[in-house]
């Protein structure tokens, strides 16, 4: 499809072989912020280039995560209003300190030896089975594993919950509106057993951050209990849908780059540059949206109060004025001020710091285990606007 005929962002063929690139760049040079129709509502206003899109993020004053940071208003606001993510201050921030401390730079460093534990059992079955699915039996797991541990899930209940987390987000399906009524039952199951898992842990003094939020004051009160479902599957769903394509996408850049493969290889001082540029290149997280709440200006475009605007981070991520060389992937790129976490502002992600170690531990232990890792089959991708996903990457010991 040529680049200057795209008008619908909607159009899940778009994404089929990954984001589109070539448009993202005809639009950055031609209608930096342009106007585009979405299904059911009235449009939204498209930011691809990065200056652009780190000034809509770093003023959320201007810029208002509520109602929804998702395109599509949601049809019933009672439950997303809740979610952090789609908050403003002052309650915002009072939410956000209360998970914060489970999050800080000690709190992940202090899982390291835990993750390692994790992802040497991954990798000793993985090469027990010889040929088996990246997704599948390892850039799924090693997330959910860890999220579902720091939330209080127990091992024998986290793919029941995780395929909840999948029914939510996949956002892959072309029925749209069965595809949002199934979202909404998955919403229901989950809550439902949210609800049973928090009614075990009261009057405890369990150290999980489901237990941790359970004593939470906010302003001398205690979350409710719509609240408390709201952070599990807020942390469910963001802990384990991103990390795994950082993963499945990061090993599948190495594939298709065996040149910087090999200089990993030999000189793995690189890893951390490299998970950056895996992490600029994937951009797990395609976009987010804000909502004007006066009329301003975006790359010079008026915008007026009310309207949609969406940030595109996989643009963002290739703009060439920001990065050198935007389209070659290189592991040793620096400076690397990629936006695949949010470009800046007070919902800069949360687990930032838990997804950089698990790709870290990951990819060190994988490189050492399984230096000729061999891709056997094409890989199937999310045919999503939002998520860039892959769904499964065969590949052999
Ligand atoms: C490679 C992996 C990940 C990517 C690409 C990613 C990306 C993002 C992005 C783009 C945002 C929005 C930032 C903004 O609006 O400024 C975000 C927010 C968030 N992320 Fe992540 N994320 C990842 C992993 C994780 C993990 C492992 C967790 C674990 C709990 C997590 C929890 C959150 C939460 C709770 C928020 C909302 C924060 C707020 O609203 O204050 N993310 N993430």
């Amino acid at each position: 499809m040529g680049a200057s005929v795209i008008s619908d962002l909607f159009d899940r063929d778009l994404f089929a072989a990954g984001p589109p690139h070539d448009a993202f760049r005809h639009f950055r040079d031609e209608r930096p912020v342009a106007l585009f129709p979405e299904p059911d509502g009235p449009g939204f206003w498209s930011v691809f280039r990065y200056d652009d899109v780190v000034d809509v993020s770093r003023h959320p004053q201007r810029f208002a995560s509520a109602p929804a940071v998702f395109i599509q208003d949601p049809p019933d606001p009672t439950v997303t209003q809740e979610l952090l993510i789609n908050q403003d201050p002052p309650r915002h921030t009072k939410l956000r300190k209360l998970v914060n401390r489970g999050f800080t730079p000690r709190q992940i460093s202090a899982l390291e030896p835990h993750v390692r534990d994790i992802v040497v059992r991954l990798l000793d079955d993985a090469t027990a089975m010889g040929t088996f699915d990246l997704v599948h039996d390892l850039a799924v797991e090693l997330p959910l594993q860890v999220i579902a541990e720091l939330v209080g899930v127990p091992a024998a209940d986290r793919h029941k919950v995780f395929s909840w987390t999948e029914r939510m987000m996949s956002n892959d399906d072309d029925d749209r509106v069965a595809m949002q009524a199934d979202a909404q039952v998955a919403i229901g199951e989950m809550f439902g057993y949210a609800d049973q898992l928090i009614a075990s842990r009261v009057g405890g003094d369990g150290t999980d951050l489901l237990s941790v939020l359970l004593r939470a004051d906010v302003d001398g009160e205690e979350l409710t209990p719509l609240e408390l479902d709201v952070f599990f599957m807020l942390l469910m769903n963001a802990g384990s849908e991103t990390t795994r394509n950082l993963i499945t996408g990061g090993t599948l850049a190495l594939f298709e780059h065996p040149e910087q493969r090999a200089r990993l290889a030999a000189d793995p001082e690189l890893l951390t540059p490299a998970i950056e540029e895996m992490l600029r290149w994937v951009t797990p997280v395609m976009h987010f949206r804000r909502t004007a709440q006066e009329d301003c200006e975006v790359g010079g475009q008026a915008i007026a109060a009310g309207d949609k605007v969406v940030m595109w981070y996989s643009s963002a991520n290739r703009d060439e004025v920001q990065f050198p060389d935007a389209d070659t992937f290189d592991i040793g790129r620096t400076p690397n001020d990629h936006v695949a976490f949010g470009a800046g502002g007070p919902h800069f992600c949360l687990g930032a710091s838990l997804a950089r170690l698990e790709a870290r531990i990951l990819f060190e232990e994988l490189l050492e285990r399984m230096p000729s890792l061999t891709q056997v089959g094409d890989p199937v991708r999310l045919r999503s606007n939002f998520i860039n996903g892959i769904k499964s990457l065969p590949v052999r010991v």
